[in-house]
């Protein structure tokens, strides 16, 4: 029997999963690691944090079964990260995370001066302050002594990968998120790594998902008690990775990530770009290409009101009180931009609010507003693909949110479609075991992996009524951000 190891570096925890030749999962693990606020509205976390985890998570993965088997390990990770190594390839400084909103003047600076216009020419995307290149610029300007340090730029999960193999690469999905990648032909836009200051010898090898990037170091096969012929695949960006996992490869699938981030993933066998840039224009794990919005807080609005302010992690509990007829007659609505917003507002300085407060809102209110802002904030990502002419009648949905049956159903209810989950819910993880799988030969192509092993485990229609509901609660939703958009900066 052949072992396949699927991680997914996540932004509150990694998750590792062990994965036989059929596609069965034989046991998963997790281990958590901080993450640092250093101002608001800053966002870091440790990448020595990350690999610890992984080589501590690793051999108890694998506790009980043989290692000896294991052939392959793949990982989707947290996107747009800047992690920078030195010429010793020692972390220079911790990175800088995909929901990092210091880059203002940087993403103003590369939007207006260099220009919309030519950023989409050379990257098929614009500017959003989680996106790599800003913060190379901040770093130049901020932090000159670190910058001049830097002789390898990375991404997260190409961070593990490095320390498992040894090999600086990156895959083009992930590469997508930089806004260093000519997205279209697949390789460094040297103009923009100019624009950043930056040479290509500084970067990454590039690779396709799938592809055998290396094999273990010697010393890290002996330490985890690993074949030193276990190949590392070069991975994917986690919703990428994520949507492989969920089977939406080729053309014209949708899938939903319900996880710290919450993102609509749109995948296209062709490349195409978002005229107005308010969908990213990336390269998918099957050798594809996709749209994608991508909100920054989602089942984290959750998990803040319910750990953070009411003081518990019940969250099933504090969703029983809630009935069907609640649902779409909520007063109280709430604004889920509690790390600011990319899609498709684009605007660091949008906050959080509950609007609508009354002296009878109760807790249970509180909640569900959560619940329902984050669908409608995902539902305004669906509005611009539906302006470009995309159809989607249904979507997948995944994530540490979708296991909630009631959000699903608010969800379904928003945005008026049939949500899939499939069996294998672990996303990430799952796509990341599934690319190692067809590294190692195992399937021939990613797209035939998905159709071997991703199955459809249930599915949640809209109630006609409730989408109806849902549709005049969404409208009064939509008049709430504008009318505080120029107040939250004067706020800040
Ligand atoms: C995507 C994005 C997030 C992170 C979360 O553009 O920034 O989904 O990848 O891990």
């Amino acid at each position: 029997m052949r072992l396949y190891v699927g991680i997914d570096l996540g932004t509150s925890a990694v998750k590792l999963l062990l994965v036989d030749g059929q596609g069965t999962i034989l046991n998963e693990v997790s281990r958590e690691y901080p993450l640092i606020f250093p101002h608001p509205g800053w966002s870091e976390q440790r990448p020595e944090d990350w690999w610890t985890a992984v080589r501590e998570a690793l051999p108890e993965l694998l506790h009980g079964f043989d290692a000896s088997e294991v052939a392959g390990i793949g990982a989707g990770g947290q996107m747009h990260g800047l992690v920078i190594l030195d010429s010793q390839d020692r972390v220079i400084r911790p990175a800088i995370l995909w929901n990092d909103g210091r880059t203002a003047d940087e993403v103003a600076y590369l939007n207006e001066e260099i220009g919309r216009k030519k950023l989409s020419e050379l990257t098929a995307n614009i500017a959003f302050a989680g996106f790599t290149a800003p913060k190379i610029l901040w770093i130049r300007k901020h932090e000159p002594e670190n910058f001049a340090r830097i002789a390898k730029i990375m991404l997260p999960k190409d961070y593990i990968n490095y320390c498992l193999t040894g090999v600086h690469s990156c895959d083009f999905s992930d590469a997508s998120g930089m806004l260093l990648l000519d997205v279209e032909h697949k390789c460094w836009s040297e103009e923009m790594l100019e624009i950043c200051g930056v040479t290509k010898e500084q970067m990454p090898g590039l690779y396709e998902s799938w592809q055998v990037t290396g094999t273990l170091k010697p010393g890290i096969a002996a330490e985890l008690g690993l074949p030193e012929t276990v190949k590392v695949v070069a991975g994917a960006g986690d919703n990428a990775a994520a949507a492989v996992g969920t089977g939406i490869v080729g053309e014209g699938g949708c899938n939903i990530s319900l996880g710290t981030s919450g993102t609509v993933f749109i995948s296209s066998e062709r490349f195409g770009v978002d005229p107005n840039n308010a969908l990213h224009a990336f390269a998918h794990a099957d050798g594809g290409w996709h749209l994608m919005g991508c909100m920054l807080s989602a089942a984290s609005c959750n998990k803040w009101l319910c750990e953070d302010i009411l003081g518990t992690s019940d969250y099933a509990g504090e969703q029983a009180g809630i009935r069907d007829e609640d649902l779409g007659r909520n007063h109280v609505f709430f604004l889920p931009y509690l790390m600011g917003e990319r899609s498709p507002i684009n605007d660091v300085d949008a906050r959080g609010t509950f609007t609508g407060i009354t002296m009878d809102t109760s807790r249970k209110d509180l909640v569900l507003a959560v619940l329902e802002g984050v669908a409608f904030a995902i539902r305004d990502s669906f509005e611009v693909a539906r302006s470009l002419g995309l159809d989607i009648p249904r979507s997948r949905i995944c994530g540490g949110g979708s296991k909630s049956p009631l959000w699903r159903k608010i969800f379904a209810g928003v945005l008026g479609i049939p949500l899939d989950t499939v069996k294998t819910e672990q996303g990430p993880g799952y796509g990341g075991a599934m690319l190692a799988m067809v590294g190692c030969g195992r399937f021939a192509s990613v797209k035939e992996a998905a159709e071997a092993l991703v199955e459809v485990g249930g599915t949640t229609k809209p109630d006609p009524a409730l989408t109806a509901r849902y549709e005049e609660q969404y409208r009064k939703f939509r008049l709430i951000y504008p009318a505080l958009k120029n107040i939250f900066p004067k706020i800040r």
